[in-house]
């Protein structure tokens, strides 16, 4: 998908006047606030300690954390106490009902993870489960259910890394192997 692509977030009837909902377009998390029958996208954590700014309130173009108060306009993304701070801001368009976002090239955090497995190892499963609720570009083989060809790719690559136990990770250029949550969490920016 190139960087410039509408992507289909929602459809329009989802957004009533005066509310906002979550939306997570290539895993980006996204704040959709409608005001006046404008729809305004920005970035869904505060800017302060990344609270999940769609369970805060709106007051006409006033959106407020719902940890520590901080007030944004609704309409620029600005922090109304130093306008300096501000929510990233999306460009929004609707067709037929159908509402479409344009993220920056800097948000886009959608991460390529392969993973390898033995389907013996309880690490590996629970490393796995974990992923499925924040990782949308997984693909997983296990290893050793897999063909023999398969198998020696896989062995090859694990040698090629100094690894020696499952799983066995690459996330975009990194590897990982073994059970490690801090160090997927920290590759994976979460
Ligand atoms: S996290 Fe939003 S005001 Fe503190």
């Amino acid at each position: 998908m190139a960087e410039n692509d509408w992507i289909y977030v929602t459809d329009e009837s989802d957004l009533s006047d005066g509310k906002m909902m979550p939306v997570y377009p290539l895993g980006v998390h996204v704040l959709l606030a409608k005001v006046d029958d404008l729809i305004y996208a920005l970035s869904g954590k505060c800017v302060h300690m990344a609270c999940p700014l769609y369970t805060g309130t709106l007051e006409g173009n006033i959106l407020t954390c719902p940890c520590h108060d901080w007030r944004y306009n609704i309409k620029t993304g600005e922090f109304l106490d130093a306008t300096e701070l501000r929510l990233e801001t999306y460009q929004m368009k609707s067709e037929n009902g159908k509402l479409f976002i344009m993220l920056t090239k800097g948000e886009i955090i959608v991460k390529k993870v392969s993973m390898y497995t033995l389907s013996t190892c309880p690490w590996c499963r629970k490393q796995k489960s974990s992923f499925k609720t924040t990782i949308y570009h997984l693909t997983t083989l296990t290893t050793n259910l897999a063909d023999e060809k398969t198998q020696s790719m896989i062995m090859n690559e694990l040698d090629a890394n100094g690894a020696n136990g499952f799983p066995f990770v690459k996330i975009d250029k990194n590897v990982v192997h073994g059970y490690n949550p801090e160090r997927y969490t920290a590759l994976l920016d979460l």
